[in-house]
């Protein structure tokens, strides 16, 4: 809930922003740490939800590590106080600079897609004289039951190793010098509500632990990745930790010694934010009013990109109902945060928040028309 003195204190700040309740990221935050400490679970944050240098620092207060998947990312999570030992540095298309860069500061592994990019961590591990630590990432063929663009383990996915390759793999790993194979990586895709779908990512991981034994290989760390999904309907609602955690419990047969590690983004920090932003103008369609906000896609392009659904609220009016199409003012007609949905009697001026939007808000906006990026403003900060 955005309470009525928050709003005040709107009504005094430049208009678009990103807004960051701090109490609702410390209560998820304590929830996770609270579940990783019971079971000992590995949390590696995934800095690409959000990158927003103080969140980092509040997440890295907590002794989480990080999941990168640039080195830009990387060296924004070591700024922010992330060990060095607790990043591990996935994408299926790193490039040699940044496998030299993560090297030298001492990762603690790389997830891999593919023999052809194994083959060049290794010389440049050589080169580098140390031993790069290298997860597979394999592809578990399961389909995640989210949208098209963020389902990452249907077969023909550029993501993962499939698994009718991992003998070749396997050899191959075995005649590179500068590798160490120390576990195996998934991630089924994001915003992930069946449950049902990481069950089925458990089964698979079980089957391919007998494989890799059956192989005479011991791996220390079977990685889940991220993919929980939050409740865009409901924006005070928390992500449920306990049921992830308790499910994975339940359903990984670790082996002795191995660590279960994990990579939430949007689950961290996807409730803790919302847009706000201020209408410019409310104009006639033919069958709908307009309310035209000064943010826009660029600020947000959740709804534009995945057809995303987040909750939108006037917070400056209780008037009557009436329905609007609510867009941005960039140039596309893509630029709609909803269609036809119920708003209060809504003016010039009137303050909007588009919530949960904490996650893959601010890290993908852009600066598309020239308009400048979103700013920043913690509940602490009013
Ligand atoms: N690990 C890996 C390897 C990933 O690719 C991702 C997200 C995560 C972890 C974190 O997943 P999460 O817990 O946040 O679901 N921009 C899209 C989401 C793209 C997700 C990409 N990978 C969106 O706005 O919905």
């Amino acid at each position: 809930m955005i309470d009525l003195k928050t709003i005040a204190k709107f009504r005094e700040i430049e208009t678009p922003f990103y807004y960051y309740d701090l109490d609702v990221l410390y209560s998820t935050l304590n929830q996770l740490k609270k579940e990783s400490d019971n079971s000992g679970y590995k949390v590696h944050y995934a800095v690409k939800a959000n990158s927003n240098e103080r969140i980092l620092k509040i997440i890295s207060s907590y002794g989480f590590g990080a999941d990168c998947v640039s080195y830009n990312e990387i060296s924004a999570a070591l700024d922010a106080g992330f060990a060095a030992s607790q990043i591990v540095f996935a994408g299926v298309g790193k490039t040699d600079k940044e496998i030299d860069a993560a090297l030298r500061a001492g990762i603690f592994c790389f997830n891999c897609e593919s023999i052809p990019e194994i083959e060049v961590i290794n010389h440049i591990a050589t080169k580098l004289n140390k031993v790069a630590r290298i997860a597979l990432r394999i592809n578990p063929y399961i389909e995640a039951h989210t949208h098209k663009y963020i389902t990452t383990a249907v077969e023909e996915s550029k993501f993962g190793i499939n698994t009718w390759e991992l003998d070749e793999v396997l050899k191959k790993i075995a005649a590179f010098s500068n590798i160490d194979l120390i576990g195996m990586h998934f991630h089924v895709g994001s915003q992930i509500t069946r449950m049902s779908v990481f069950k089925s990512l458990c089964s698979r991981i079980n089957e391919l632990q007998e494989w890799f034994s059956s192989h005479g290989i011991n791996l220390s760390v079977v990685n889940v990745g991220g993919g929980m999904g939050i409740d865009y309907e409901n924006p005070e609602k928390a992500p449920q930790f306990e049921d992830y955690f308790s499910l994975m419990n339940e359903f990984i047969d670790l082996l002795p010694g191995q660590e279960l590690h994990m990579e939430p983004g949007r689950s961290v920090v996807g409730q803790c934010g919302s847009l706000i932003s201020r209408v410019l103008y409310i104009k006639n369609g033919n069958q709908t009013l307009f309310a035209i906000l000064d943010a826009g896609m660029t600020d947000l392009i959740r709804p534009a990109l995945y057809q995303a659904h987040h909750k939108i609220e006037n917070l400056t009016s209780d008037g009557s109902i009436y329905r609007y199409d609510v867009v941005g003012p960039i140039c596309e007609s893509s630029d709609t945060f909803a269609k036809y949905i119920e708003l209060p009697e809504t003016k010039r001026g009137d303050i909007i928040a588009i919530r949960s939007a904490g996650a893959y808000g601010e890290a993908m906006a852009s600066r598309y028309n020239l308009r400048n990026l979103p700013k920043s403003v913690f509940s602490d900060e009013l």
